[in-house]
């Protein structure tokens, strides 16, 4: 009788049905990470790689931090779980108060999630849900961006606008409608910080879409301040202070999407400070718990939470919510990454050096087959011209180069972008950029 299995093979990476990878080919030729500290990760054969990406834009505090692991150990050992229905712990509201202390304008409520997809899920329902009680029941569409990417929940791929992400899963939300996306290459390319052309024209598209629906049908724009997955498109001058202009004429509620850009990576807080633009809803994820326990939010302006607070006291107002909720470990690692923004002044940091990594990013400008650079904060871009006939082929190969050479970047198609941890030091800026061109002359 063959004895039962109890562990798995070592060595064998079938089992594992691995997300946004190429499997097969990923299955032959494996990149491994086993440990990280700082801005640093290790293979499992000791190889060290500097991490260009702050993980996936989420590791903002740079990797193993102490006070984060202490807190979460602390409230494992006190309370492992408790539920958010009908029931609360002491660090959810804290955690709450203190993000709304720290939020600009009267964002001053939150819901918790356990990632950037449940986050905008759960924002799109809160939009619906809002204009329903303030009867506005005819607002149900929702609007988007092309190249915008909400995460993998089907609201966030309803007005998200990447297509690879869209086209396997059939019809969709119905009543979406999309925006252009904002890179203009031609008018805008090699732009130092915020693009100068078309801002105002590409958020009058807003317009033409209220023209063709009506108002009365819309509940909430979405869009990311800055777009972080298609490649880091920063938005053009005026862009969101116009779009915020048509939403408030229109009555309709603008979200923005943080996930990328909230807690410190624009030099600011949020987007919302960076711009001086207050959407009336928020998502975050990642930087939120510095990647350690899952964590998601959305922050809500107090006449959007306000209006969901009618009707009679004991009927439950928002039909939503998860099992992992405020989840305690999640709060208490939270907590600890607040600490550190704070104690350790990490978007101040942020802003401060990101004028020498534009600089860095920009010191690429020349180097074979490079069409755009551009940065806003400590990310940046780079586009490069693809393969005849294999596009994203170039974008992969650098990625793979960069990753051999000791650096880790994101590809997206034929771009390649870049987000290191906010505690980065200048001579390792130096390290990524200097890979980074490496990897780029050698897949020319
Ligand atoms: C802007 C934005 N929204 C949502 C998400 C989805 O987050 P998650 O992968 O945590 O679901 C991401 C992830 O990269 C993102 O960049």
């Amino acid at each position: 009788m063959t004895p039962p299995a109890t562990a798995p093979a070592a060595n064998n990476l079938e089992a594992f049905f691995m997300p946004f990878t190429a499997n097969r080919q990923f299955k032959k030729n494996p990149r491994l990470l086993a440990r990280a500290k700082g801005v640093h990760y290790w293979t499992p054969e000791g190889r060290k790689v500097i991490d260009g990406t702050a993980g996936l834009w989420c590791v903002n505090a740079g990797h193993g931090r102490e006070e984060i692991k202490q807190a979460i150990a602390r409230q494992l050992e006190e309370m492992d779980y408790a539920p958010s229905f009908q029931m609360g712990h002491p660090k959810s509201f804290e955690l709450a108060a203190r993000h709304a202390a720290m939020l600009p304008g009267d964002l001053d409520h939150a819901f918790y999630c356990n990632s950037g997809s449940e986050a905008v899920d759960s924002a799109l329902k809160i939009a619906l849900a809002w204009q329903r009680a303030r009867g506005q029941g005819t607002r149900t569409r929702l609007i988007g961006r092309e190249r915008g990417y909400h995460g993998v929940g089907f609201g966030g791929i309803s007005v998200g606008g990447m297509v690879n992400n869209r086209k396997q899963w059939g019809v969709l939300l119905p009543g979406v409608d999309h925006m252009p996306h904002t890179h203009l290459p031609a008018k805008n390319a090699f732009s130092r910080g915020l693009p100068e052309h078309g801002g105002v024209e590409l958020a009058d598209e807003l317009e033409r879409i209220v023209a063709l629906h009506d108002a009365s049908t819309i509940a909430a724009v979405i869009v990311e301040p800055c777009a972080g997955s298609t490649g880091y498109l920063p938005p053009p001058k005026g862009y969101l202070q116009r779009l915020r202009q048509i939403c408030d004429k229109h009555g309709i509620l603008l979200i923005f999407d943080e996930v990328i850009t909230g807690f410190g990576r624009l030099g600011t807080g949020f987007a919302a400070d960076f711009f001086n633009v207050i959407p009336d809803l928020m998502t975050v994820a990642k930087g939120i718990s510095n990647a350690t326990v899952p964590m998601g939010g959305v922050f809500v302006r107090k006449h959007i939470y306000d209006g969901l607070m009618n009707g009679p006291e004991n009927v439950v107002e928002l039909f939503h919510g998860y099992t992992y909720s405020a989840h305690p470990l999640a709060c208490a690692a939270a907590s600890a990454v607040l600490d550190i923004y704070k104690d350790e002044g990490l978007f101040q940091r942020s802003a401060e050096l990101s004028k020498y990594w534009e600089d860095g990013m920009h010191s690429l400008k020349g180097l074979p087959g490079v069409t755009d650079i551009r940065n806003l904060g400590l990310a940046g871009g780079i586009d490069m011209e693809g393969r005849k006939d294999a596009p994203g082929a170039r974008g992969y190969d650098t990625f793979v180069k960069a990753f051999e050479l000791g650096l880790m970047v994101r590809q997206a198609a034929d771009t390649i972008a870049m987000s290191p941890p906010l505690v980065i030091e200048k001579n390792q800026i130096d390290e990524i950029i200097d890979l980074a061109g490496k990897a780029i002359k050698a897949t020319a």
